[in-house]
């Protein structure tokens, strides 16, 4: 069963819990939360106080993403906020197994990120710690990009890894998910997929996380 993610990063920054309402009602598997910096990516979004609000209102689990330059130091902050699963790039972090251990550390779902131009080997060390991996298939900073078709090959690519490693490490899309395009990455293997612009930017976003979720279970 190929899982929705919607993010809420494409909402009205005033109706987030609107949105939160939207994807419980609609079925979804998990809320993506989007985290950034200002330095690992060129943007700002949310701060632990709305992962901490957004935990009071519903109980589907908080799929947090840490685009971030320094994931240590935010980690425990989204921890204690109510995240489920936290997940930090590997472009971004200088100790990547310190920081998946702290994460585990926290009983929540370890993830590691990987950007559209990462090659996967990078992770070969760290694959077996990891409860998912997150490819990036736009890069990451700005909803509403369009999805580099390159990333399907990845996936395939990482799922047979994963594989024929018998490992038991989900694999997430996020970046430009659509109706059209959904079906293609179930196909390809995915397990979560991750959309915002193409929910959110939708007069009825209840229908479309529907709509999505039968495109990737047919
Ligand atoms: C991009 C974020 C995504 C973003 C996806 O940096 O990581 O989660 O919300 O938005 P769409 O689905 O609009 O590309
Ligand atoms: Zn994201």
């Amino acid at each position: 069963m190929v899982r929705i993610a919607p993010s809420i990063l494409a909402a009205d920054a005033a109706l987030i819990e609107q949105a939160v309402e939207q994807a419980a009602a609609a079925g979804a598997d998990l809320i993506h939360v989007d985290i950034m910096d200002g330095h690992f990516v060129p943007n700002l979004s949310f701060g632990p106080e709305l992962v901490a609000a957004v935990r009071k209102r519903t109980a589907l689990p908080l799929d947090v993403h840490l685009m971030v330059r320094k994931p240590s130091l935010f980690i425990p902050l989204f921890s204690e906020a109510g995240a489920d699963w936290i997940s930090i790039h590997l472009e971004a972090s200088s100790h990547l197994h310190r920081d998946i251990s702290l994460i585990k550390g926290f009983g929540k779902k370890a993830g590691l990120v990987l950007n559209p131009a990462t090659p996967l080997a990078d992770m070969e060390d760290i694959l077996p710690e990891l409860d998912y991996v997150l490819l990036m298939s736009v890069n990451p900073g700005f909803g509403g990009q369009s999805f580099i078709p390159a990333t399907h090959d990845r996936i395939r690519r990482l799922k047979e890894w994963i594989r024929s490693l018998k490992l038991d490490v989900l694999v997430e899309v996020d970046g430009g998910v659509n109706l059209d395009n959904a079906a293609a990455l179930a196909k390809d293997g995915v397990d979560i997929l991750v959309a915002g612009c193409s929910i959110f930017g939708t007069p009825d976003p209840v229908a479309t996380i529907k709509r999505m979720r039968e495109a990737a279970n047919p």
